[in-house]
């Protein structure tokens, strides 16, 4: 039977180019896509672009274009960003797209039928040029006018007609449900925020707006647009298709990946639609830190971005790859910079690529590029025996990061192996000796480039075909490469700087 898997990363505003945060929220969920295609699960990947909503009516306004037609633009660039990561997406999904609509209003038509949606008024001082109600905390008199204290825009007092849905009556199913699962949000800090929050109260949610256009209309009532979170987060469900019963992908998700800004709407909404709709609820959200820039938060609006498109133009995919999965401890902020990306690197090439290099060299001269055997009574050196399990209890706990160190920490003691061992040395070694040394040394070589395979694919596959190994699962690290087995030499693998 197939063991399926469902992953999703954050559905992106098409507001403007993304940066390195999105290029990192997608990678991390790829390599966790990856490592789980490797221990055998047939996965669902999903990632999109979320096009409703004033901030993209705005952005599209600026630019002079139908909103449409610039959504079209703007969700290509990320759809490419995707092939650039190298990203294995089964899916891309746009909330522009009619699957995705039919759905949302589904979802509306059962939230209504289960009496969790009433029609209300929202009032509030009401900012025009802002489009968004402020509290009254958050405004103050100047000459007579009321205004916004953020903006210094003038508000009014508006009373907007709009649908509710009935937060409030799920504080204490929430609380219960946490209780209950209390690995459903991760990190656990973050499950503190969710929970405390909670606990503060909660308010019924407008989920109707009427002042802008650009959205899935409330069925049967036009003139009310669908809150943009509302229509967004129904994206996973679109994407499964589950609605259809008879043939749908896999559902509930068994991880979102999300940053930590978008952590309420995954965490307290979405399991409230869920469960006001019947529905399932994911397995798990996971919530990682920011890539900051200097010690700010990376963002569009801040406009201190990195372009991961030009980091890949330098370095490379993989190696961008490897650095932000190895460098940002997944759930915490992490600083980028090129310094760091460049040191990353040459620690690859003095470790892996080196350890290589070394052994290819050594059996290219001695044995022809063919696999060497072990003698009968060889046993293998306790240092070079590979645990999966080590391995694969990193991924299981998303820390990616100690994923990395556990296999560089593979790498290096094989190093030592080969650095100990001295295969190069005819007078130390018999030849049964060097070639018990030079099969085990690439046999681990092999493992390492099999366990890196979900964080630098291109490479690892390259390196991996160049042994004629063409499918790769958690499994090949327990078979040995077929002695006999023609090799060819690796290019250089990773560049100094
Ligand atoms: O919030 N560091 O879209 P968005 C790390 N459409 N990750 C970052 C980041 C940074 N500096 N900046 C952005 C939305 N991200 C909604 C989501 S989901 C149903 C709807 C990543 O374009 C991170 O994953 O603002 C964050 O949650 C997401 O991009 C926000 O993307
Ligand atoms: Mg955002």
């Amino acid at each position: 039977m197939t063991k399926n898997f469902f992953i999703t990363t954050p559905i992106y505003y098409p507001s403007g180019k993304p940066h390195m945060g999105h290029a990192y929220s997608s990678i991390l969920t790829d390599i966790i896509a990856r490592f789980k295609r490797l221990e055998g699960y047939e996965v669902f990947f999903l990632t999109g672009t979320d096009e409703h909503g004033l901030k993209i009516q705005k952005s599209a306004e600026k630019d002079n274009k139908d909103p449409i037609d610039f959504c079209n633009e703007v969700s290509d660039v990320f759809r490419n960003l995707s092939n650039q990561l190298n990203l294995s997406n089964t899916d891309f999904i746009r909330t522009t797209e009619d699957r995705h609509k039919k759905v949302v209003e589904q979802l509306w038509g059962i939230l209504s039928k289960n009496d969790q949606i009433y029609l209300s008024k929202y009032s509030g001082w009401y900012s025009i040029s802002d489009e968004a109600y402020y509290a009254e905390d958050e405004i103050f008199e100047e000459d007579g006018k009321k205004k916004s204290i953020t903006s210094g825009s003038e508000v009014e007092w508006m009373e907007e007609e709009s649908y509710f849905f009935k937060l409030s009556s799920f504080e204490k199913k929430l609380l219960s449900f946490y209780e209950k699962n209390p690995d459903f949000v991760q990190p656990e800090s973050r499950k503190n925020e969710v929970v405390s929050f909670i606990k503060q109260g909660l308010k019924d949610l407008s989920v109707s707006r009427t002042t802008f256009n650009w959205g899935i209309s409330v069925p049967g009532h036009k003139k009310h647009i669908i809150y943009v979170w509302l229509d967004a987060l129904v994206n996973y469900i679109s994407a499964s298709n589950y609605f259809n019963k008879d043939q749908h992908a896999p559902w509930p998700a068994d991880i979102h990946i999300i940053g930590k800004d978008i952590l309420r709407f995954h965490a307290v909404y979405w399991p409230a639609f869920l469960m006001a709709a019947d529905l399932p609820l994911p397995k798990k959200i996971f919530s990682h830190g920011w890539i900051l820039s200097g010690d700010e938060k990376m963002s569009k609006s801040k406009g201190n971005i990195l372009n991961p498109i030009e980091l890949i133009n330098e370095y490379g995919t993989d190696e961008i790859r490897y650095y932000l999965a190895k460098e940002v401890v997944f759930g915490l902020d992490g600083k980028i910079n090129k310094d760091n990306i460049e040191i990353c690197i040459n620690d690859l090439a003095n470790n892996i690529g080196n350890l290589t290099q070394r052994v290819f060299a050594l059996i290219d001269k001695y044995y022809e590029s063919k696999m060497p055997n072990t003698s009968e009574n060889y046993t293998q050196n306790s240092i070079t025996i590979i645990e999966p399990k080590n391995f694969i209890k990193c991924l299981q706990n998303l820390e990616i990061h100690n994923y990395i160190k556990e296999i560089n920490k593979y790498s290096s003691k094989i190093n030592k192996y080969v650095n100990d061992n001295e295969p190069w040395n005819r007078k130390l070694n018999s030849d049964t000796n060097i070639k018990n040394i030079l099969n085990t040394s690439l046999n681990s070589i092999k493992n390492i480039f099999i366990l890196m395979h979900p964080i630098m694919p291109k490479k690892s596959e390259y390196f991996l075909n160049l042994l004629g190994l063409n499918t790769f699962s958690i499994n090949n690290l327990k078979i040995d490469i077929p002695v006999g087995q023609v090799l060819t030499k690796p290019k250089i693998l990773f560049k100094k700087y």
